[in-house]
């Protein structure tokens, strides 16, 4: 792991504070109100969220013991409490505003549909009706590979509602990456779609299943099917089936089933720097109240506010801020299908004109592709319901931050960069927008009951702008429980590259960061090998197996590259089995060869022939030399441990 250093990062000087209308209607108003809240958690952060979880949540019965960290780096929060996240997101909403849009969707092609709770309601019971039907019980794994329509959120709704354990696979990856997530959960079931509207294409679905299940490694025996874009599609007799003939043989009754708080909510998989993708295990209590928590503060839902998080149920950020954030605040949550594209680039801000969106929520990489798209777009459309922004997934360049802050917020609307992880559940560094000036390109302060920090491998606090690892020093009640069936992984990933303090053990999120003279984070990325592609976590690791396991390749180095669109571009430095050649022709057919294995956001960029690959004595890959040659910079730093100066020589020319 390299030291992260502070070099690269500029000097940002503009500060941006809330107007005084914003903070006067804001849940925490101002700075002092906001260090209050601050300080009093942190002086005890059990009770701080024990208080929340009180108030916030329903509970069926209630807790024995708010956190037991007695076998740390497993926490249990809420220990023998009882709840149910579908309960807190549907039914204790019906009363007072049964009436109210629950999912505003928008389809690709301009069709929409709009739940109300009641409605939500309905279709989650009568689907977790179907899920039972199929013999789904509570604890099972079940896969959902879906486009953004409302039968996602359905699906994972269904599934809390039950005690299922859902594990969504983003609807880009390939057969073979949802291969690898069912195999490694032990799905049995499978809830998919015919296809899905992106780029004026459908993007067929259904096939990759079946390629999915082909070879008999899964455990799936039953695949039920929504059908959105109603293509022909292959049905196999007696495993699948189509999601309305089901719905039609079932009761809408379906009590919400009383949970411990502990039990397994969902597994979603993220990549590390070695080995397969992790499954990220969240549970239901914890999860439930630090995505309600974060949600209702940091986007400052009001009762009329229409909030799009632009993100797919894929990610977690759909999980906490598309479904269960929003309405577990009883918010109303657009859901739009589609991606900006030739045919109409200015397709998000229809959205927000059609549907009068009030907070909007997207990542860095979008924010650049609309700036290249051109002002015109945004220009040309009513944005004045906006009144918050929101930004996710990767570092914003402060120019980025300014675009969106004049061109799309109009200089009215604070902008929350908001800093977390799939592991982490919610935000966790973030302004609250009331209370906390921005600076552009900072996520600024960590949210109440979050004890963030930048330390250096000891676990000490580094002093203000030097660089080091961003890192917790307290559980908190939103953070994943373990690696799905791999105890000693989790440990190993995310609790032993800091040493202990004192005994207290602190979470290591991987990312380098450092905090400035006012204690504002700045996040400089990633310090493992984990390349961020337009705000998608890609492990080398896996890229370079995939390379590998075409016959072409001996070995392979996969790096990241500056990108001003997408963040970081992949580059990959490939050394050939002795029968092939390099050429244009093999060149492109890795490329495919990668997007087949894992799915497009997995394209090499680039792809570079290489004679040898630079190696230490022991044989690891000298990425740190590999990540300058792509970059084109000079090949700087000790160079010492490298096994044979002459490879490093013939990558340079
Ligand atoms: C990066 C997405 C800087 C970071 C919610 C982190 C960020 C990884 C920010 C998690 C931000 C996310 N500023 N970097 N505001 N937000 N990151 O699991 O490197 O897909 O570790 O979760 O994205 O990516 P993940």
């Amino acid at each position: 792991m390299s030291q992260p250093t502070i070099e690269s990062i500029l000097q940002e000087n503009r500060t941006f504070a809330p107007s005084a209308e914003f903070s006067a209607q804001a849940a925490v108003k101002s700075f002092d109100e906001y260090k209050a809240l601050y300080d009093r958690a942190a002086a005890d952060p059990v009770a701080f969220w024990e208080a929340l979880a009180k108030t916030e949540l329903h509970w069926f019965k209630p807790w024995t013991q708010a956190l037991d960290w007695s076998n740390p780096p497993f926490a249990k929060w809420f220990v023998n409490g009882k709840t149910n996240l579908s309960y807190n997101c549907l039914d204790r909403h019906l009363e007072s505003q049964g009436d109210k849009p629950a999912i505003i969707w928008e389809g690709e092609p301009g069709d929409s549909v709009t739940l109300t709770y009641r409605e939500l309601h309905q279709q989650v019971c009568q689907f977790a009706n179907v899920l039972k039907k199929m013999g789904v019980q509570k604890g099972d794994r079940v896969g959902i590979y879906m486009p953004m329509i409302p039968e996602a959120a359905v699906a994972m709704l269904a599934c809390a509602r039950i005690g299922a354990v859902h594990g969504v696979v983003f609807g880009g990856f390939s057969a073979e990456a949802l291969r690898d997530r069912l195999v490694d959960a032990a799905a049995k079931v499978v809830i998919t779609a015919d296809g899905g509207w992106r780029k004026d294409a459908i993007v067929p679905l259904k096939p990759a299943v079946d390629a999915a299940i082909a070879n008999g490694q899964t455990q799936v025996t039953t695949v039920i099917v929504a059908k959105r874009t109603a293509q022909e599609v292959t049905m196999v007799e007696g495993r699948d089936h189509w999601w309305h003939d089901l719905a039609a043989t079932v009761n809408s009754d379906c009590p919400a089933a009383e949970l411990d708080a502990e039990d397994n909510l969902f597994v979603l998989y993220t990549s590390g720097s070695t080995g397969k993708p992790k499954g990220v295990v969240h549970t239901t209590g914890g999860y439930n109240l630090y995505a309600h928590m974060t949600c209702k503060w940091i986007f400052d839902l009001q009762a009329n506010d229409v909030f799009w998080c632009t993100a797919d149920v894929g990610w977690i950020t759909g999980h906490s801020y598309v479904v269960y954030g929003p309405l577990s605040n009883g918010a109303t949550s657009v859901m739009y299908e589609g991606a900006p594209r030739p045919s109409n680039p200015g397709a998000f801000w229809d959205v927000i004109d059609k549907h009068k969106v009030s907070i909007f929520y997207t990542a860095p990489t979008a924010i650049r592709a609309f700036i290249k798209m051109g002002d015109d777009h945004p220009k040309s459309r009513d944005l004045s319901s906006l009144r918050l922004l929101g930004t996710v997934g990767e570092p914003i360049n402060p120019e980025a931050w300014m675009w969106y802050h004049t061109v799309i917020g109009k200089e009215r609307c604070p902008i929350v960069d908001t800093w977390w992880q799939t592991e982490t559940g919610g935000i966790m560094i973030t302004p609250l927008p009331g209370a906390i000036p921005t600076k552009p390109g900072s996520a600024t302060l960590p949210f109440p009951g979050i004890l963030a920090d930048v330390v250096d491998m000891d676990g000490n606090s580094v002093p203000a702008n030097e660089g080091g690892y961003l890192a917790v020093r307290h559980p908190w009640p939103g953070m994943m429980r373990t690696v799905y069936g791999d105890d000693d992984r989790f440990r190993k990933t995310y609790w032993e590259h800091i040493a202990p303090v004192d005994g207290k053990y602190l979470y290591f999120a991987g990312d380098g960061a450092r905090r400035d003279e006012d204690g504002y984070f700045w996040v400089m990325g990633r310090v493992d090998d984990v390349i961020n592609v337009a705000g998608h976590r890609l492990g080398t690791m896996e890229i370079e197996s995939a390379l590998v396991s075409h016959p072409a390749v001996a070995e392979a180095a996969v790096v990241g590259k500056p990108d001003d669109l997408k963040g970081e571009e992949i580059v990959a430095f490939v050394t050939l089995e002795g029968t092939y050649t390099a050429s244009d022709e093999l060149m492109k057919e890795l490329k495919k060869h990668v997007v087949g294995e894992i799915g497009a956001i997995a394209r090499p960029g680039e792809i570079r022939f290489a004679d040898a690959l630079p190696k230490t004595r022991s044989g690891k890959i000298m990425r740190r030399l590999l990540r300058a040659l792509a970059a084109g910079q000079e090949v700087s730093g000790d160079t010492s441990t490298l096994e044979d100066m002459s490879v490093l020589e013939k990558l340079r020319g």
